[in-house]
């Protein structure tokens, strides 16, 4: 028998960035004969939780019930996810979810801000599930190309995985699980310098690219060397060079 995996959309803009990342990775999971359903949350509206409102719409509910594995994927707004993953989130009742797979993807489609701190919230809410996360996809404007690639992969890999639920036996295994996560213990500076990384390959033709490279070389150094702090306007600078390039 098949397995089902869901793919959400979190992003109000059913044409946008969120969408097709989502969209690619159902096709992978296609691809390993998965069947697979597309869910836009906004058709749902999942509202705020509330004592009086605990719970999402049970269609929505009884088709995350059903799923084998899933993808979930959401716009960054400020820095995290929207609102309407958010709600769905907290309002959701996956059912018995410990040891199903899922795949994260967070889209950054401004200034890129935030692609890491947002797919860290997904995985997050993940780990209270017990769902063991593929690794993570976090997207800007900047490598959306890659991404896409990466969703379809990934979307493969979480079809192969969701034959079998493995489910964590203690809080150690699920803590020691997510810890070992690309991507989760990245702050603010490391997605700079993650940023600052994807415009160097997207061939800036600028008179900027050396003092860029210049200042991301002194970062570097400064993070190996523990000393953070100073190492932030290192990478504030090789990121804005590059940006406003
Ligand atoms: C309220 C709001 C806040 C946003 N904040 C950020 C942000 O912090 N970083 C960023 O890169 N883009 C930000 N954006 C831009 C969105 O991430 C971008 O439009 C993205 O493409 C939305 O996904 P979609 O194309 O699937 O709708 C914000 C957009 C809105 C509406």
């Amino acid at each position: 028998m098949s397995v089902f995996i869901v793919g959400i959309v979190g992003s109000p803009r059913k044409g946008g960035l969120t969408s097709r990342l989502v969209k690619s990775a159902l096709e992978g999971a296609r691809e390993k004969d998965a069947s697979v359903e597309l869910v836009y949350l906004v058709d749902y509206d999942p509202k705020p939780w509330t004592p009086e409102h605990g719970t999402a719409p049970e269609e929505l509910n009884e088709l995350m019930r059903r799923a084998d594995g899933y993808v979930v994927g959401s716009p960054v707004y400020y820095l995290d996810v929207n609102g309407l993953t958010k709600n769905f989130f907290d309002t959701v009742d996956l059912g018995d979810s410990n040891g199903k797979p899922a795949l994260g993807i967070a889209v950054a489609g401004g200034t890129g801000k935030g692609l890491v701190l947002a797919v860290k919230t997904i995985y997050y809410y993940f780990f209270c599930k017990g769902l063991r996360g593929l690794e993570p996809i976090p997207v800007s404007r900047f490598n959306f190309d890659e991404a896409l690639k990466d969703a379809r992969r990934l979307g493969a890999l979480l079809a192969e995985k969701a034959s079998e639920k493995r489910p964590f036996r203690s809080l150690e295994e699920r803590i020691a699980y997510f810890e070992s996560l690309k991507y989760m213990d990245m702050t603010m500076l490391d997605e700079m310098m993650l940023l600052a990384r994807q415009l160097f390959k997207t061939s800036p033709r600028s008179d900027n690219l050396e003092e860029a490279r210049r200042s991301y070389a002194k970062a570097t150094g400064l993070i190996e060397e523990g000393r953070r702090l100073e190492a932030v306007s290192y990478a504030v600078r090789a990121y804005e060079l590059l940006y406003y390039r």
